[in-house]
């Protein structure tokens, strides 16, 4: 499973066996590189920065480490390993052999799903082009460029899927991935997600922490897809994915535990006459950014997550792996939840398992965001602090789904009415104006090796074994 640099697309897919396929992939080629050149990391094209490009899919080794100039980054297309007699791992038809080409009874959902999810890849792009000029480090710096070209190859992976599977309509969506923009007045992005502004690097920390593992979950569920090529190309996108969640997991972890010491150093212990991030801002962005993301995972009840389950479009998370299936008919199981009503009662509820299928995914998802809200809790405990940090309720300030329409507090206890919510979200819960410029204030860019900016810690180890001091970034 090498991958051949030899071609102007680096792949492991054998793409010189399929000359069509190659020249339409060639044909893109240069609208990318627009694209890029256009809308990605503004100001550092023609800095060195010290990047992993993928030379293979293998575990272990995968990664190759040096200086690039980020338009001379190698794009390319890979795959993991087919597996011979895979069969379908879950739905009505487990057990059948999976499928090497798009049946045309599932042709428009796959589609779907795979333009869906290729959407999000340059739209983070877009949204942090801005944040090398704010870098608090070398270090960050390169962590954000990395994040930025994998996103990138990304883009190229779902791209290859539709030029490879869907002829001209696969065609026409991939040239539309590159005319699309997040925040766009005509043309926006297709996730409400993907057109939110990420002005700080508090928004990307939140954004890598957040919305990439929602990306984790989603590449998760299409990894147990039965169809193999979309199967193949998440599962290697997973393995890239991992540091994108690190960046942000770590990120947050870092600038809590800077708080923290600087709420021991400074004065009343107000982190802001230190030019730190203060915790009721981090607050603020957690409930912002956590709760965007839950409304990622789509509708509790949705007949389309039943649909894609039954006919094995997308799986649960690990689902190869799970014990349990729902049954044929998915009737003897249900997944329960409930909502309270206006005069507070609550209303206890459940929908047939195989229509919750979202809303599994997204309980996976709270899972794994509340292991690493306890991490950062942890943090503030060994640093003496004694505020604790939270993640709001997966009623709270949701736009779509069985708690839309309705307003609670934060932690999901308490109806309120629209006016209270909309008055204590602009002024309590929600970053504010006076936050923003704050952290705008503060994040001022540290360019010096082995320098980090007062508001975040340093980190525990470098990249690639290299020190933390390293030149990550060679300005030019
Ligand atoms: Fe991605
Ligand atoms: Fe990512």
């Amino acid at each position: 499973m090498k991958v051949d640099y030899s071609t102007a697309i680096p792949n492991n897919v054998n793409l010189s066996d399929d000359k069509r396929l190659q020249r339409a992939l060639e044909r893109w080629l240069p609208d990318y590189a627009d694209w890029w050149m256009e809308v990605g990391p503004a100001g550092f094209q023609q800095s060195d920065i010290y990047l992993r490009t993928a030379i293979s899919v293998e575990r272990g080794g995968w990664a190759h480490f040096d200086y690039v100039k980020m338009p001379d980054y190698r794009w390319g297309i890979f795959m993991t390993p087919e597996e011979e007699g895979r069969t379908i791992s879950h739905g009505d038809n487990i057990g059948d052999p999976v499928w090497q080409d798009v049946p045309g009874e599932y042709r428009k959902e796959l589609k779907r799903l795979i333009v869906t999810q290729g959407d999000t890849e340059p739209a983070s792009v877009e949204q942090q082009s801005l944040l090398g000029r704010t870098a608090p480090s070398l270090y960050d710096m390169r962590n954000l460029f990395q994040v930025n070209v994998e996103e990138g190859r990304h883009l190229w992976a779902m791209v290859f899927l539709l030029h490879g599977y869907f002829g001209r309509d696969g065609r026409e969506e991939a040239h539309d991935l590159l005319t699309r923009r997040s925040a766009h007045e005509d043309h926006p992005r297709i996730l409400d997600t993907f057109n939110e502004p990420v002005t700080n690097w508090l928004d990307f920390f939140c954004f890598a922490m957040f919305t990439d593992r929602d990306g984790k979950y989603q590449l998760a569920a299409l990894a147990e897809s039965a169809f193999d090529p979309l199967r193949r190309t998440c599962q290697f996108m997973l393995t890239e994915e991992a540091h994108h969640l690190f960046v942000g997991e770590t990120g947050l972890a870092r600038t809590i535990k800077r708080t923290a010491q600087l709420m021991k150093e400074a004065p009343g212990g107000d982190v802001r006459k230190l030019a730190g991030v203060p915790l009721d801002i981090v607050q603020k962005y957690f409930n912002y950014w956590f709760s965007s993301c839950l409304d990622l995972f789509g509708g509790e009840d949705s007949s389309n997550a039943a649909n894609y389950f039954s006919s094995a479009l997308k799986g649960r998370f690990n689902e190869t792996n799970r014990k349990k299936h729902p049954n044929a008919s998915g009737l003897d199981e249900g997944y329960r939840y409930s909502i309270l009503d206006e005069r507070g009662r609550e209303l206890d509820n459940e929908i047939p398992m195989r229509r919750a299928m979202n809303a599994i995914l997204r309980d996976d998802y709270m899972a794994d965001c509340t292991r690493a809200l306890d991490k950062w809790n942890k943090i503030l405990e060994q640093e003496g602090a004694e505020q604790r940090l939270t993640l709001p309720s997966k009623r709270f300030n949701r736009n779509l789904g069985v708690y839309a329409g309705q307003c609670y507090t934060p932690d999901g206890t308490k109806r309120i009415t629209e006016d209270e919510f909309k008055r204590r979200s602009e002024q309590e819960w929600f970053p504010t104006k006076a936050d923003k410029s704050y952290l705008d204030s503060i994040m001022t860019p540290i360019s010096e090796p082995g320098k980090f900016a007062n508001w975040i810690s340093p980190p525990a180890r470098g990249i690639n074994g290299q020190p933390v001091e390293f030149e990550y970034v060679k300005i030019h």
